[in-house]
């Protein structure tokens, strides 16, 4: 009989069937709506009473074998799937875990640490001031009227309220730490910290670091302020890293002198980092100008004073040996980790 064949070939390709995709094939092809089986029931009224009795019976035999078969295979299936699945997505706890990223300091925070640290051997202590300052402690006091040309030295960030300004240096320290000591001598203080100018390029970030130094005492000169910068660089960049000191102007110093690194981008030859001079400026300084002095409250008959700004960026751009020095600010760690090891730069 034609169907008893055919369930025997059904049921071997059942028993073949791997996936559930292929057994829900033979499932439509057999016993679905349009399925093989499906259309012989159709045509069952047709038959005459007799012969649609038996054969109804045959289809229906053939019908629940078909089934039984797909069901039972179907089972299987998914058994093993599932068990795939457990197998492949197994948690395999002897794997070690992933270390947590320790913080690491900053490459800029390092530079001004190492400053630091010469500066107190050097018998200077720390001083800080605010980072939003009154128009006063940033200009006046500092000699700046506010008419005076030279605040276009120092393009500068104001704030709403008026006579406040994101200090464009850290010289205002200078005047607080004087006032702080009412007269007494020595001064003798180093201020780390932010300041703020509308400066934006490979050289100047509109927030930088500086360093400031001040010594207020009787007797102070200019060959102090030489001696002391000479060793602090030296200090700082080596014994045989090349310098040299330039006359230049702030109000708040005279004489005021610039000092210049040999540039270690170009090895003097010229590059963006130094402009094509084959220097690069470090710091400006100076013996501190009378009117800063009595603004300190102290008498410019009596004492004297030197100080200076030294650029923390400037140092670690050389230090590291990089020619932009924006990198160091937008925090990519990829970036910034590699000064840790010693790669990017000589800081030990
Ligand atoms: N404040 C000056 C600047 O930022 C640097 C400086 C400090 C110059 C102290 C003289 C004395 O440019």
């Amino acid at each position: 009989m034609a169907q008893a064949v055919s369930v025997v070939e059904v049921s071997a390709r059942i028993e073949r069937a791997a996936t559930l995709e292929e057994l829900k094939d033979i499932r439509t092809e057999w016993v679905g709506k349009k399925g093989r089986l499906t259309e012989e029931m159709k045509i069952l009224g047709k038959l005459s009473p007799d012969q649609r009795r038996t054969r109804g019976a045959e289809l229906n035999q053939v019908r629940e074998a078909i089934l039984s078969a797909l069901n039972a295979r179907e089972e299987v299936l998914k058994d093993r799937a599932e068990r795939q699945v457990l197998e492949t997505e197994r948690v395999d706890l002897t794997l070690p875990g992933r270390e947590p990223i320790s913080g690491l300091l900053h490459p800029l925070t390092r530079v001004r640490r190492r400053i630091e640290d010469i500066m107190l051997r050097m018998g200077y202590s720390l001083a800080y001031g605010p980072q939003i300052d009154s128009e006063w402690y940033n200009f006046e006091a500092l000699n700046m009227p506010a008419d005076h040309p030279a605040r276009d030295m120092q393009d500068s960030f104001f704030v709403d309220v008026p006579g406040l300004v994101l200090r464009t240096h850290t010289s205002p320290v200078q005047i607080r730490s004087m006032q702080r000591h009412q007269g007494r001598l020595p001064v003798k203080i180093t201020a780390p910290g932010l300041a703020y100018r509308r400066d934006d390029d490979a050289t100047h970030v509109p927030v930088f670091q500086q360093v400031e130094g001040l010594v207020v005492d009787r007797n102070i000169s200019l060959g102090n302020l030489l001696g002391t910068l000479k060793m602090l660089i030296h200090e700082l960049l080596g014994e045989n890293v090349g310098t040299r000191f330039r006359p230049s102007y702030f109000p708040f110093t005279e004489p005021s002198v610039e000092m210049d690194v040999a540039c270690a981008a170009c090895g003097g030859d010229g590059c963006r980092v130094c402009k094509d001079t084959g220097w690069v400026e470090v710091l400006g300084s100076g013996v501190v100008h009378p009117t800063v002095l009595k603004s300190g409250g102290f008498n410019p008959d009596e004492v004297s004073g030197f100080a200076f700004g030294l650029g923390i960026d400037r140092i670690a751009m050389r230090l590291f040996g990089l020619d932009d020095l924006r990198l160091l600010y937008q925090n990519d760690l990829r970036y910034l980790a590699r000064f840790q090891s010693g790669q990017g730069g000589s800081l030990s």
